[in-house]
Order: C-alpha cells, then sequence, then structure tokens
C-alpha cells in the first residue's frame, strides 16, 4: 500500500476543486491511500477581503513571515508518504502566507522530509518568481521537488486585475458588468485538470517521477510568458524594497500602506503597459535568453 498526501488550502474554494480534480485518478487506485490535509490558520486570513485587509497581508507575505497553523492531525504525522501533492496559490508574488507557514513549520517539514513532491498552483497568473520561494522552502523541508502545475486566469493581464479584485473583495465569481470574463481558473482548465493527476499517477505507479516534468508540460500543464517573467522579476526588487520599509516603519504602517496602494495602482496602470511596449520592441533581441528562460522556469 502507497500513500498520498493532498495538502491544500483556499479561501473561495477554487485550489480545493483543483485538489479535488487533480487528486481524482489517485482515489481509484486500490493500492493507494489518498489523505487530504486543509491548512487550517488559528486567526483566519478574511473572505472576502476589503481594502484594507488586503494591503495590510502585503509586508508579511512578501517577506514570507510565517503564522501559527492548528496542528496537523496525529495519523498524518505518523505516516510516511509516497507523495504529496503540494497545492498553493500565490499572494504578493510569493507562497501565500498559509501555505508558507506550513513548509516552515516543525509539523510541515517533518511531513516532507524525504518526500516527492508536486506542486500545483492555482493563481491569477504571476506565479513565476513565487515557485523560485517554493523551491527554496522545499530544499530547507529536504523535499525532493518533482513536478509543477500551473493554473492561471487565461484573461489578459489588465483584464484579470480587475475580475480577480473584483472577485476578492466581494467573494463571488461573477461576471463583472454583465461583459467581463469570468474571474481565475477557468471551470474548464479546473475540470480537465485530472488529466495531470492521471500523468502523475502514471509515473508514481513505474517509480518514475524522476521523469515526471517533461511529461507534464508535454500536455500544457506550465505556460510560461516572458513577458509575465519580467513584470515579475521587475515588481519582486520594487516589493522588497516596500515590504521592508513598511515592516520596519510598524508606527507609519497605515500611511506608508495607503501609499504603496497608490504606487501599485500607478504600477498597474502606468508602467506595466510601458514595460509591456518595451517588452514587444526588445523582444525579437531577447529571443534565445527567452527560450533558455522558458526551459527553466517550465522545469522544476
Ligand atoms: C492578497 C492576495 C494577493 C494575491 N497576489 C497574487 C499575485 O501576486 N499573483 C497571482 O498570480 N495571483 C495573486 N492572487 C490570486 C491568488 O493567487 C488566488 O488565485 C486567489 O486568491 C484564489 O485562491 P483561493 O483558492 O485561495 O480562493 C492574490 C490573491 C490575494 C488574496
Amino acid at each position: 500500500m502507497k500513500n498520498v498526501l493532498v495538502v491544500y488550502y483556499s479561501q473561495s474554494g477554487q485550489l480545493e476543486s483543483i485538489a479535488r480534480n487533480i487528486s481524482k485518478p489517485f482515489l481509484h487506485s486500490e493500492e493507494i491511500t489518498v489523505t487530504f490535509h486543509e491548512i487550517q490558520l488559528e486567526k483566519p486570513f478574511p473572505f472576502p477581503w476589503n481594502k484594507t485587509t488586503f494591503f495590510d497581508a502585503f509586508p508579511e507575505t512578501f517577506l514570507q513571515v510565517p503564522t501559527t497553523l492548528k496542528p496537523v492531525h496525529e495519523k498524518i504525522l505518523n505516516t510516511k508518504f509516497d507523495l504529496v501533492l503540494l497545492h498553493y496559490q500565490v499572494w504578493y508574488l510569493s507562497p501565500s502566507i498559509p501555505i508558507n507557514s506550513f513548509l516552515k513549520s516543525a509539523e510541515g517539514k517533518k511531513i516532507l522530509e524525504n518526500t516527492p513532491v508536486v506542486t500545483i498552483n492555482g493563481s491569477r497568473n504571476m506565479w513565476i518568481m513565487a515557485q523560485e520561494k517554493i523551491k527554496v522552502l522545499l530544499k530547507d523541508a529536504n523535499a525532493k521537488l518533482v513536478g509543477n502545475v500551473a493554473l492561471v486566469d487565461r484573461a489578459g493581464n489588465l483584464i484579470s486585475v480587475i475580475t480577480i479584485v473584483k472577485w476578492m473583495f466581494s467573494g463571488v465569481k461573477k461576471n463583472y458588468l454583465g461583459f467581463f470574463p469570468l474571474p481565475g481558473v477557468s471551470e474548464k482548465d479546473i475540470q480537465e485538470s485530472t488529466k495531470f493527476g492521471e500523468t502523475i499517477l502514471s509515473q508514481f505507479n513505474q517509480n518514475e517521477l524522476n521523469d515526471l516534468q517533461p511529461k507534464l508540460v508535454a500536455i500544457d500543464a506550465v505556460r510560461i510568458s516572458p513577458y509575465l517573467v519580467t513584470v515579475d522579476k521587475t515588481a519582486n526588487k520594487i516589493f522588497n524594497k516596500w515590504s521592508n520599509l513598511i515592516y520596519k516603519n510598524q508606527k507609519k504602517r497605515k500611511l506608508l500602506l495607503k501609499i504603496f496602494y497608490v504606487y501599485l495602482f500607478l504600477a498597474i496602470w502606468l508602467i506595466s503597459p510601458i514595460v509591456y511596449i518595451l517588452h514587444l520592441i526588445t523582444y525579437p533581441f531577447k529571443l534565445k535568453t527567452i527560450k533558455k528562460e522558458t526551459q527553466y522556469y517550465q522545469g522544476v
């Protein structure tokens, strides 16, 4: 008998739904026991969010400051898992606080030690650098990253900014103003994510998890947008400065968060279109670098 653990945290239920679909093929196998673990916080984050709570989560998320979690079930802690399907969402270009806290906790480390892990992220679209941070956290936990699946909102970057913010601040997934697309990962992509589970299961059964990632990439598990990679990298540098400034000036926290909000608004609506145009102009001269980067970020 083999043991598989499915770890997730989800506010809206989107990532939970992805986790259920990906793990479906494993449930049909008689030689595998599947256990689900939902990460729970001692002090939950609000959902829906409002402007204050949403921005207040920024410094600690970006600086990867962990919070206290509810204990993991004894039975899970006493099981040696053969595979962990680790589902996570990105907050502020970083692993969300619940996931970061799990990976840094003694319990999380105990579960992950010497264990193959497949990461599955369900974000808006900017997950590349967060995955790099996840790689570091998994390494610190002595886990072995063998695969990655990235499920994103396929609407244009600025459209998904509008629709996801509306969704996060209302708690309801709906067509904003009637004509905007639905926010988040599409229902079709969520339903079809079972195919990634089938590939993971097949490699798992053949004891060939080391060759998993190229198989996942071949069925479109990871799409890389060179433009979003550029934005993600640049924004990480800027977020680094802002998060440290706010975190180290707790007395001025409220004021600084308000200024950060204005800055972010301008960065998204003024700077990012300029970066996009520059990206288009310089694209033909960067083909070699882009190809290399794409291969790297599609890998594990
Ligand atoms: C505070 C906050 C920050 C977020 N920042 C990002 C981000 O930087 N990049 C991204 O692709 N998605 C971002 N998202 C979207 C989430 O990754 C995720 O898709 C969404 O919260 C739904 O996840 P759920 O399953 O927890 O409901 C953010 C969401 C929240 C709440």
